[in-house]
C-alpha cells in the first residue's frame, strides 16, 4: 500500500485500537510524518490541553481513538464519559476545521437500542441504552454540528492481539475456573483492532492522494455474526492446545445483569462502507484466526 507523508496525529495511542494504529504506521516507516499521543501525554478532558496539542501538532489527518470506554463504569460517571466521548469529539472537529484538515473519529454499536434482527444502517433512528452509548451519540453529533471534514467509524466488539478485552478475559478466566456462563442472546461481530487499523491506514493512503471521500458516518466492523457465547466458543477451540477450556453454559443478557444495559441486536450493515468508500471487512472468524496467529497459535487450530 502507499503510505501518506501528511502529517498524521493519532490520539489514544495507548489503547487497543491506537496502539495498533501507531504500531502499523510506525512500522512502515512513518516516523517523520506520524505523531501518536496517550493519556499521559494528553488528558482528554482538559479542552485546553486538547486545542494546544492539535495546534503544537497541526496535523492534517487526525485519527481519534481515544474514549471513556468503561461501559459500566460510565453509569456512575456520566459527565467524565460526556467530556471524553461527547465534548472532547466536539473540539477536535473544530480544530481541525480551522485548519481544513480531516478527522477520523470511532463510534459504537451501544448508540443503537438493540432492538429487531435486521443490521442496522446508518439512517436508522438511534436510541442508546446506557450512558456510554449516550456519550457516544452526543460525540458524533458535535462533530457533525462543527461542519469539519470528518469520517466516523461506528464499529463493534472491539478486540486485539494487546489490551485489555473480552479475548484476555476468557483466556484468563478459563484458566481460573472450569466452568463459565457466557451471555448467547446479545449478536454482533468481534472486530480487531487489526482490522480497523488496517481499514484507517488505507483510507488515510486515499486521503493522501487527494481521493476525498463523502464526510459522514460509517458502519465499519467485521461481517458475519455470533453471540458472545459463540466466540468464547471460538477463543477456547483456538487455544485449545494452550489452556484446557472450561464447560461454557450460554445464559440471557438478565441471567447477567450489570450496571449498564447493552443492545441485544449489534448487528451493523456494512453496505455505505463499501459502496461510499471501497472497503469491506472480513468476516469475524478470519479476523480472529489471523489474531490468533499473531499469537503465535497456528491458524489450523
Ligand atoms: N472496545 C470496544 O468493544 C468498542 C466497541 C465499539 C466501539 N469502540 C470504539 O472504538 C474506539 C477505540 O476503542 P478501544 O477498544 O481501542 O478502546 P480502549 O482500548 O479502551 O482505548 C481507549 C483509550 O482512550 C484512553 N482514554 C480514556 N480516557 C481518556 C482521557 N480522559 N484522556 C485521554 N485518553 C483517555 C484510554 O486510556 P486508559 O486506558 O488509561 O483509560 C485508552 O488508552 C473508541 O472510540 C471506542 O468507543 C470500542
Amino acid at each position: 500500500m502507499s503510505l501518506p507523508s501528511a502529517r498524521v496525529l493519532i490520539l489514544g495511542a495507548g489503547g487497543q485500537l491506537g496502539a495498533q494504529l501507531a504500531r502499523s504506521m510506525m512500522a512502515d516507516g512513518l516516523q517523520e510524518s506520524v505523531t501518536a499521543l496517550g493519556r499521559a501525554e494528553l488528558d482528554f478532558a482538559d479542552p485546553e490541553a486538547l486545542r494546544a496539542a492539535v495546534r503544537a501538532h497541526s496535523p492534517q489527518i487526525l485519527v481519534n481513538a481515544a474514549a471513556y470506554t468503561a461501559v459500566d463504569r460510565a453509569e456512575s460517571e456520566p459527565e467524565l464519559a460526556f467530556a471524553v466521548n461527547a465534548t472532547a469529539p466536539g473540539i477536535l472537529a473544530e480544530e481541525m476545521a480551522r485548519r481544513n484538515g480531516w478527522l477520523l473519529h470511532y463510534s459504537t454499536d451501544y448508540v443503537f437500542d438493540g432492538s429487531g434482527t435486521a443490521p442496522w444502517r446508518e439512517t436508522d433512528p438511534t436510541g442508546p441504552l446506557n450512558v456510554y452509548g449516550a456519550s457516544k451519540l452526543a460525540g458524533e453529533q458535535a462533530i457533525a454540528a462543527v461542519g469539519a471534514r470528518h469520517l466516523i467509524f461506528r464499529t463493534s466488539w472491539v478486540y486485539a492481539a494487546e489490551g485489555r478485552n473480552f479475548l484476555h478475559t476468557m483466556l484468563r478466566l478459563g484458566r481460573e475456573r472450569d466452568r463459565l456462563s457466557i451471555v448467547a442472546d446479545q449478536i454482533g461481530a468481534p472486530t480487531s483492532a487489526e482490522v480497523l487499523s488496517e481499514a484507517t491506514a488505507q483510507l488515510i493512503a486515499r486521503l493522501h492522494d487527494g481521493i476525498e471521500p463523502p464526510c459522514g458516518i460509517y458502519h465499519m466492523s467485521c461481517s458475519g455474526e455470533t453471540s458472545w457465547f459463540g466466540f468464547a466458543e471460538a477463543i477456547f477451540a483456538a487455544f485449545a492446545e494452550r489452556q484446557p477450556a472450561p464447560t461454557l453454559t450460554p445464559i440471557a443478557t438478565s441471567d447477567y445483569p450489570t450496571p449498564a444495559r447493552r443492545p441485544r441486536n449489534s448487528r451493523l450493515d456494512g453496505s455505505l462502507l463499501a459502496q461510499n468508500l471501497d472497503l469491506r471487512l472480513p468476516d469475524w472468524r478470519d479476523a480472529f484466526a489471523a489474531v490468533v496467529t499473531a499469537l503465535g497459535v497456528p491458524a489450523s487450530r
